[in-house]
Order: C-alpha cells, then sequence, then structure tokens
C-alpha cells in the first residue's frame, strides 16, 4: 500500500517534471542509431536480428517524438561508407524500409507524420525506393512531425554535392568569391528546408560523429547515450532531453 503511493507520488513528479519543460522540448532531434550489431550479439543471434529490433525502435520512437511535439525527427538509417559491409547485411538493410512502411505507414498517416529523406536515394535498389516513394506521397500532406530518414547518406559527400552544384549556379552567373556565403552553401544541401538539430543523440556509447550532418550540427548538442539502440526507448529519450534543456546553448556567444 505504502510503495503504492510511493510510486504514484513518483510518477506523478515525472508528469509534472516533463509537463513543466514542454516550452523547451527541441525542435530538431538528430539520432545515430548505433549497437544493433552488438545487440545480437550479445545474445548470440545474427546481426540481422539486430536490425530487425532496431526497425522497431524507430517505430517506438517516432511515436514517442511524434507525441512530444518534435518537428523534425532525422535517423541516420545508411550511410554512404555502409556499403561496404557484407552484401546479405546491406541486402536486408535495404529493405527494412520496406519492412517498416508495410507495417507501419498507416500509424504515420494517423499520427500526421510526414515522411522525408536526404541522402543519395537515387542509388538504392528499385523496391527501396519504391516504397519509400510511396510513403512520400502518402504522408505529403502531413502537417505533424518531420521523419527524415538519411539513407545513403555521407556529410562529405553532401557538401561536395552541394559545392558541385553551387558552381554550376554561379559559373552561369559569371559570380564572385564573395557570392559565397554560409546561408548559400546551406541552400544546396539536402537540408535546406529544416532548421540544424538543436540536439544529436548517438547510442552504444560510442563518441563519433561517423560523418552524420557534420555542416548542421556545428551548434548541436550532442548526447551520447549508452543503450544500444534496439534498447533505446521512450524513456531514454526523455532522459535525453532532459539533459538538453539542462544545458546552456550559447552559440558562441557568452
Ligand atoms: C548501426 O548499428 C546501424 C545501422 C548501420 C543500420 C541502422 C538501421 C536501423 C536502426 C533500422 C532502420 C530502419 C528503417 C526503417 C530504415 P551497427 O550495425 O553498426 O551496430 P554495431 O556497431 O553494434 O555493429
Amino acid at each position: 500500500m505504502f510503495k503504492n503511493l510511493k510510486n504514484k507520488k513518483k510518477s506523478q513528479s515525472i508528469q509534472e517534471h516533463s509537463d513543466s519543460d514542454l516550452h523547451n522540448i527541441p525542435e530538431h532531434i538528430a539520432i545515430i542509431m548505433d549497437g544493433n550489431g552488438r545487440w545480437a550479439k550479445k545474445r548470440k543471434l545474427p546481426r540481422i536480428k539486430g536490425h530487425y529490433e532496431g526497425m522497431q525502435t524507430v517505430k517506438k520512437i517516432t511515436k514517442a517524438a511524434s507525441d512530444m511535439g518534435i518537428k523534425y525527427l532525422t535517423l541516420y538509417a545508411f550511410s554512404t561508407e555502409n556499403w561496404s559491409r557484407p552484401e546479405s547485411e546491406v541486402n536486408y538493410i535495404m529493405n527494412l524500409p520496406v519492412n517498416f512502411l508495410k507495417t507501419f505507414l498507416p500509424e504515420l498517416i494517423e499520427n500526421n507524420v510526414k515522411v522525408e529523406t536526404i541522402g543519395f536515394i537515387d542509388n538504392l535498389p528499385s523496391s527501396t525506393l519504391k516504397a519509400i516513394d510511396k510513403a512520400k506521397e502518402d504522408t505529403k500532406n502531413n502537417t505533424g512531425m518531420k521523419l527524415i530518414f538519411a539513407i545513403n547518406y555521407g556529410g562529405r559527400a553532401e557538401i561536395v554535392h552541394s559545392v558541385k552544384s553551387l558552381y554550376e549556379q554561379l559559373s552561369k552567373k559569371q559570380a564572385c568569391a564573395e557570392d559565397i556565403t554560409e546561408a548559400l552553401i546551406s541552400e544546396y544541401l539536402f537540408t535546406n528546408k529544416y532548421p540544424d538539430p538543436d540536439l544529436l543523440i548517438r547510442t552504444s556509447g560510442e563518441q563519433r560523429i561517423s560523418n552524420f550532418l557534420i555542416w548542421q550540427v556545428s551548434y548541436s548538442e550532442f548526447i551520447f547515450n549508452e543503450k544500444l539502440w534496439p534498447d533505446f526507448d521512450k524513456n531514454e529519450l526523455e532522459n535525453c532531453i532532459k539533459i538538453y534543456q539542462s544545458r546552456q546553448r550559447r552559440f558562441g556567444g557568452l
């Protein structure tokens, strides 16, 4: 009886705490979903089982982030460097968006979530691209959270691509070096429609950026979470947001 009362009080205080901070939630969260392989290895399972469980976590975190009122959630699903993994693993990961959208698209629509991508998606297998295109089409009028998959994405390749396009435009106009500004380069990045991430989370305890949004995270808060991605959950996301809220962002000022 006493224990129940204590638990009730505890859950009330978490509720009060999260309610009181609702105004300061990050607008844009980017996540490096790391640790699927280790999660599987710990259980003596094949690596692809880790990716399967990782996909289930994507569903849970998408729902949680949308419910919290996050406006942009960018997830690093496949990097330009991930092609060097064994072919069977690459094929499995490439099929995940198909599997994910087959089972989760109705819920995304119901939750007013808009599916978008960044990366060199034209190089994806046609079945993957077809599923992604359908999800984009079916959610294009949704006005809620933007769920942005970084897929066949690399920050350096993105910058090279951006500078090439920019060069083509500028040379047509006979522009000069002074015309090149940070804002102009940003306009040519895949992310030109989105604000920079406020918060970057990487799971699995690794403390690297791995070529993810290298231009855009200049002033983001970084949180390195110890959980392996399949074990990451709503509670961990809330903890990350609380840590974010306890930090002071100065953007280079005082
Ligand atoms: C990194 O873990 C994870 C990946 C390269 C794949 C990420 C993909 C998902 C989480 C599922 C994506 C779902 C959709 C819907 C696109 P790792 O394999 O490098 O783990 P390890 O470092 O423990 O080996």
